[in-house]
């Protein structure tokens, strides 16, 4: 009995548990009902009385012992547990939240601000909500013009000298009337008009407009700022074609084409195969919208432009539908994350 003893407690002392699993074994070898430990107790009483005290105490010293064992063991391993958790495992790959993109209008937008604001224009905003004389007389609008239709523009019922501007031509007037010539700048903005939504046209869409007015402003000074643009914004192989228009507000009026980004030139279904794209009109600015402005149309001459937004990204992005600008679906949107 006592060699029995003697040979567990050696055990005890060489004893190594490095697992939960391990540990579990002992537990179940030493400690449990059927463990060993239990056993020594079966047997303790086949002990002669005089023995018993001693060989009492000695089981029970090694009671003690293995209970140690388990419980030193125990903290071991759950301490190696907890730390293995609070380590940082520096190689793993980043899990990258997903963060927003720019919307392609804005994107654009933000080009044709920028190819401007490198010639020195700079920019100026009006607002949305405007009046009729901004929107349309000002700018020389005939009173039986069909943009001051109930038809194309949103009026509203109690004031119908209140609109929602069908362009930004309206912050031209705003900039002559406020400001004194040198005057260059661009102007950003949303428009409304009363059509029917399809996937060329939309009830709300976006605008850059542009005006220029100094003394000497003529139609080449015009016609170089038009190439410069669109070479930036289209290529350096791009070429512009102005065809004769008519604007109230301008005088000569003109219509810019540039050649299909696409085919080159050479005609595509993108162009229609023309090879050229309409992208922007302008012209000009009639001495009348000047005069109407307060600006000496003797002294002063200017050029204007009006652009849309969406038209311009549909051609750059080569999307076909214009209503995708404005749904937000994801995964549209996502196509454009990591561009600036
Ligand atoms: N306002 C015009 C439109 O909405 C665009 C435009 C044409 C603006 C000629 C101009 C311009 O400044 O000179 O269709």
């Amino acid at each position: 009995m006592k060699e029995k003893i003697e040979i567990l407690k050696q055990q005890l002392k060489d004893i190594k548990i490095e697992s939960k699993d391990q540990l579990e074994d002992f537990r179940l070898q030493y400690l449990s009902k059927k463990g060993k430990l239990q056993d020594l107790f079966a047997d303790f009483k086949t002990v002669a009385k005089e023995d018993k005290p001693a060989v009492g105490q000695m089981i029970n010293v090694l009671k003690n012992q293995a209970q140690d064992v388990y419980n030193h063991f125990k903290s071991d391993i759950s301490s190696q547990d907890s730390s293995s958790e609070k380590e940082f495992d520096l190689t793993r790959p980043v899990n990258f939240s997903h963060i927003g993109a720019r919307h392609p209008i804005s994107l654009v937008r933000k080009e044709i601000i920028d190819i401007f604001n490198r010639i020195g224009f700079v920019i100026s905003e009006g607002p949305e909500v405007e009046d009729d004389f901004h929107v349309f007389t000002a700018l020389n609008f005939p009173e039986e013009h069909p943009a001051r239709d109930m038809q194309d523009t949103f009026f509203i019922e109690k004031d119908p000298d209140i609109a929602l501007r069908t362009h930004t031509s309206s912050v031209q007037v705003r900039i002559m009337e406020s400001q004194k010539p040198p005057i260059r700048t661009i102007s950003p903005g949303r428009v409304f008009r009363n059509e029917a939504i399809s996937a060329r046209a939309h009830c709300i869409f976006h605008q850059v407009e542009g005006l220029y007015v100094d003394k000497n402003v003529s139609f080449a000074d015009l016609k170089q700022t038009l190439l410069y643009f669109a070479k930036e914004m289209f290529g350096e192989e791009t070429k512009i074609r102005l065809r004769p228009s008519y604007f109230p507000f301008t005088e000569p009026s003109a219509e810019m084409d540039v050649s299909c980004n696409i085919c080159g030139g050479k005609g595509c279904n993108v162009c229609k195969y023309t090879g050229w794209l309409e992208i922007l009109g302008c012209g000009m600015v009639d001495p009348n919208v000047l005069t109407n402005c307060g600006i000496d149309a003797e002294e002063y001459t200017g050029f204007a432009f009006g652009m849309g937004v969406e038209r311009i990204a549909m051609l750059k992005y080569q999307v076909k539908d214009l209503r995708l600008f404005f749904e937000n679906d994801k995964r549209f949107l996502d196509q454009f994350s990591g561009a600036y």
